[in-house]
């Protein structure tokens, strides 16, 4: 294998050169330095001392973990061999001081920090380390789905579960079918796919936790460069489980582009997108606090401050309004997101821009108040 040297926040990596990154035999994608970047601030802000990378790759992740937060104990994992080898490398190259074979598949290095790098199924590892993580990482290519159960019983309670979810064509509707069987929920297409897929997500979490006896509390949830992300703590508890459960509803739009939606465990009506997550999207403290954590830190991306900046402004409430869609729908042109809110503002609701789209808003405005709003800059 072919090795680049690249550096990433104060991580030196060697990553396979490869055309395309699909095609590397170990897997790197220099745009998901943002998402490495708001974990690794996350890792810091809840001063998480045992990490799992569960699905490591080249070992970036966990490395970064390792070298710019307070974890003492971080594990990398991955089962595909060369990766495994690569991780090694990297780890030696990071942090490498006391390296100890335990067996032919761990390899632990006791220097500054612990390492351990592990070359295994991660359920396997997961099911192996049951309550053991502070804070345990999933990146997987797709899915999360197959990691659950023994994710949720792996992170401690009162842990953090951090999820990617990459199979954004399954979770926006574009393969119906694959989300019922992957999420058991029914997805929506359109304007609204990305908020709708994020919180199927979440709420497939909130039934896999459920059978623990575990709740969940959204720490930060989003959409970006075609994945999802979310930052979940557990709460443990029949009652925390009920709560989070009574949060799970469904989604209806009709063809204006109006929607409603309503908590229940069971649709109240026909054509119902879901079931999925109706709670917040992010804890006010927690954003404040990767903000705060930003501040002293050498960010590896460029856009991680100001995407976290629009994180904090957005109004946290179900879904959104695509202006541009709206106007399609309604028969009227698309006009500016600013004069927009300006109006809604005026009004006295809430307005604010959204990260789902550069085109859309949120809003605490009924339906028909946007349309005026619309009309009125016709
Ligand atoms: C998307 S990559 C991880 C990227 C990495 N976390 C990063 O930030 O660069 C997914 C990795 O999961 C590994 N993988 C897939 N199935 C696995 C399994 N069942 N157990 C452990 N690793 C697995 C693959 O070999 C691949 O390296």
């Amino acid at each position: 294998m072919e090795l680049a040297d690249v550096r990433e926040g104060l991580a030196r990596i060697l990553v396979p050169r490869a055309e395309r990154i699909y095609d590397a035999p170990v897997f790197y994608n220099p745009v998901m330095a943002l998402n490495r970047d708001i974990s690794v601030l996350a890792v810091k802000l809840l001063e998480s001392k045992t990490v799992l990378d569960a699905l490591s790759a080249t070992g970036i992740r966990g490395i970064r973990y390792a070298l710019e937060t307070s974890a003492e104990e971080v594990w990398l994992n991955d089962i595909n061999e060369e990766a495994f080898r690569l991780i090694l490398k990297n780890v030696q190259l990071n942090l490498g001081v006391g390296k100890k074979p335990l067996d032919e598949k761990r390899v632990l290095f006791e220097g500054r920090k612990r390492v351990v790098v592990n070359h295994d199924d991660a359920n396997r590892l997961m099911a192996e380390k049951f309550r053991y993580f502070d804070f345990l990482d999933l990146d997987p290519f797709g899915s999360p789905v197959e990691f659950l159960d023994t994710a949720l019983r792996s992170v401690r309670r009162r842990g953090v579960l951090a999820v990617t979810a990459t199979d954004t064509g399954v979770l926006c509707g574009a393969y119906r079918n694959a989300c019922l069987r992957k999420y058991l929920a029914k997805p929506i297409r359109g304007e609204l796919c990305h908020e709708a897929g994020l919180r199927i997500l979440i709420g497939t979490v909130v039934r896999y936790a459920a059978k623990y006896d575990l709740g969940i509390e959204v720490l930060l949830a989003y959409y970006r460069d075609h994945y999802f992300r979310v930052f979940l703590r557990l709460r443990s508890g029949a009652k925390k489980a009920d709560r989070s459960l009574s949060k799970l509803g469904h989604l209806w739009q009709d063809e204006n582009g109006r929607f409603e939606y309503s908590e229940g465990f069971l649709p109240e009506r026909p054509k119902a997108y879901g079931p999925l997550w109706l709670g917040p999207l992010k804890d006010g403290d927690f954003v404040e606090g990767l903000l705060k954590e930003a501040e002293d830190h050498t960010l590896a991306h460029g856009k991680t401050l100001p995407f976290l900046e629009l994180l904090k402004e957005e109004l946290d409430v179900p879904f959104h309004y695509d202006t541009h869609a709206l106007a399609r729908r309604n028969g009227l042109q698309a006009r500016k997101l600013t004069d927009m809110i300006e109006i809604l503002k005026e009004k006295g609701y809430k307005a604010t821009r959204t990260h789902f789209s550069p085109k859309a808003i949120k809003t605490d405005a009924p339906f028909e108040e946007v349309l005026e709003a619309l009309k009125k800059l016709q």
